[in-house]
Order: C-alpha cells, then sequence, then structure tokens
C-alpha cells in the first residue's frame, strides 16, 4: 500500500482519567496503578463487550489526539540519550497511536472500568483487544534494548514538557 494511502478511523469512545494536563502525569501504566479510568464506549457497541469480562487485562488502543507533529529522534523520559522513535513510546509519531495494557475492573453496559489508564482524559478510544500471554507472550529470550535496567523507576517518573507544543 503506498503511503499516500489514508486510511480512515473513527473514535469508537472516550476515555476518562484523572489526568488533565500532559505535564506531571505518568508515562506507562505501571505509573497510573492506582487510577482508574473509565472507557466510555458507544452504546452501539457495548455488546461487543461481552466476553471481555474473562479477561484479566486487556489492550487500549487510542489516539494521541493533543500531539502535534513527530520526530524521528526523541529522548525518552526514562533515558537521557536521543534514541530513533520506533524504539520509544514517545507521543509525538507518524499516526499518533498509544497503546496501554490496563486491568479490567468493571463492565457495566458500555462502560468499562480500568486500573492502569495512563492517557490524558477525554482521549479518543481507537480498539481494545484481550490481552492473551498464549498470542503476545514471546517464546524466546525477550531483549529491551537502551531500556534494559531503567524499567524500574517507570512507576515513580512523571511526564515533562519535552513531546507538548509543536516542536
Ligand atoms: C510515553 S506515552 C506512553 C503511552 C502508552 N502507554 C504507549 O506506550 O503508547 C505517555 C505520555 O503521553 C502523553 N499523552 C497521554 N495521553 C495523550 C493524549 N491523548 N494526547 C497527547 N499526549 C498524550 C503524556 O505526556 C503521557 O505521559
Amino acid at each position: 500500500m503506498p503511503s499516500e494511502t489514508s486510511i480512515a478511523l473513527r473514535p469508537i469512545g472516550v476515555i476518562r482519567t484523572p489526568y488533565a494536563a500532559l505535564e506531571g502525569m505518568p508515562i506507562q501504566p505501571g505509573g497510573a496503578r492506582d487510577s482508574l479510568g473509565r472507557v466510555e464506549l458507544d452504546p452501539e457497541l457495548a455488546p461487543a463487550l461481552a466476553d471481555v469480562d474473562g479477561f484479566s487485562h486487556v489492550y487500549l488502543i487510542y489516539c494521541f489526539h493533543e500531539s502535534s507533529g513527530y520526530k524521528t529522534t526523541v529522548t525518552p523520559y526514562l533515558d537521557d540519550t536521543p534514541r530513533g522513535l520506533f524504539a520509544t513510546r514517545a507521543p509525538k509519531r507518524p499516526n499518533p497511536i498509544g497503546l496501554s495494557v490496563v486491568e479490567v475492573v468493571a463492565i457495566d453496559g458500555n462502560v468499562l472500568t480500568v486500573r492502569g489508564a495512563d492517557m490524558l482524559d477525554g482521549t479518543p478510544l481507537l480498539d481494545i483487544k484481550p490481552y492473551a500471554p498464549a498470542f503476545d507472550a514471546p517464546a524466546g529470550p525477550v531483549r529491551s534494548g537502551w531500556l534494559e535496567g531503567r524499567g524500574q523507576t517507570v512507576g515513580q517518573t512523571r511526564s515533562d514538557d519535552r513531546f507538548v507544543g509543536p516542536n
């Protein structure tokens, strides 16, 4: 598919979280373990939540709607060395798509309550998928590149202004 081809996505709901500002919020679900998020799905999609309660965790896939532009090299929150964008989870991406594995707490109609929501309040939701170790956990050894040995601080690290604004 040529890269000029556009793809139409539509939000299927909105994610409500305690985080109203881009600065000072968690950088990953590991920093939002005590925070409940409320995923408000479009009501006509409520039947699609059937059987989700059998899974302890789901992927939330969403749009970094307050991010503008992108960079090919960024300095991630957990490092002080510039890294290739695709070796990071930075929000300034050509397609501003975010991904978070969150814990399923409750389902009530079209509302999914989750623990570990690390996105801005009002974030548009694109998709929900079950987290399935049988599908997702690699069979062999896993390497973590520049993140090796740096992940322990993810719970305490908060965002700053480095990805805020057009540049
Ligand atoms: C480093 S990203 C990681 C998010 C996700 N867990 C991922 O891996 O794709 C998290 C940061 O993105 C920013 N962010 C969160 N929600 C956003 C939104 N809706 N629009 C723009 N930036 C957002 C916040 O600064 C937050 O700390």
